[in-house]
């Protein structure tokens, strides 16, 4: 069984996968209510990955917030991954958090491309509405993931005492 002391360094690749999540769903919303999510372009090939051509676009306004969106994005896709390479590497017999880590990296592969298309077709009704759903079946997985991480660690601790 993990040693509390061994999961330090899941705990934080799971919490901050999760409140990273949280944090870009958040930013999502603002790009909705503010109208910025054209601000890189819209069906042009200079819209995604780029923005507006750029690789760093002049960052003022709406590109500002669709640009933090999409960078941000790199931060949630940096703990996702760390946690699903982290638990194939080393927790696969934790069935749970095998499992949900999966989940979450393909839900956020999936979100990645479905932010593309978004953009692509001009925000398309639809594809926004999947768009919002996949993010919020993102946060469930990573939500889940960070219990079954967490009850893992107080399970080791209860071992140790
Ligand atoms: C883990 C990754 C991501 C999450 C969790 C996420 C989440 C969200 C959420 C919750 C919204 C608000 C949806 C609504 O209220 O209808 C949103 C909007 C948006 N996102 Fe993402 N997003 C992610 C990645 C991306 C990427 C990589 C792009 C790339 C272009 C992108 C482009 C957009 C755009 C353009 C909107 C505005 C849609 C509209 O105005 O209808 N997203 N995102």
């Amino acid at each position: 069984m993990a040693s509390l002391k061994g999961t330090a360094g899941l705990r934080i690749l799971a919490y901050g996968s999760a409140l990273s999540t949280y944090v870009l769903i958040v930013i999502g919303g603002y790009v909705v209510f503010s109208g910025s999510g054209v601000a890189c372009g819209s069906s042009g090939p200079d819209s995604w990955p780029l923005c507006n051509g750029q690789v760093i676009p002049t960052l003022s306004g709406p590109v500002l917030v669709e640009w933090t969106h999409r960078l941000f994005t790199l931060v949630v896709g940096l703990f996702v991954l760390g946690m699903t390479i982290v638990t194939w590497a080393r927790y696969r017999e934790e069935r749970r958090i095998l499992q949900f880590s999966t989940i979450s990296f393909l839900l956020l592969l999936g979100q990645i491309l479905l932010g593309m298309v978004t953009v692509k077709t001009d925000l398309n009704p639809l594809v926004s509405t999947a768009h919002l759903a996949v993010a919020s079946a993102l946060l469930s997985a990573v939500i889940l993931n960070a219990i079954a991480v967490r009850s893992i660690s107080v399970s080791s601790d209860l071992v140790l005492r």
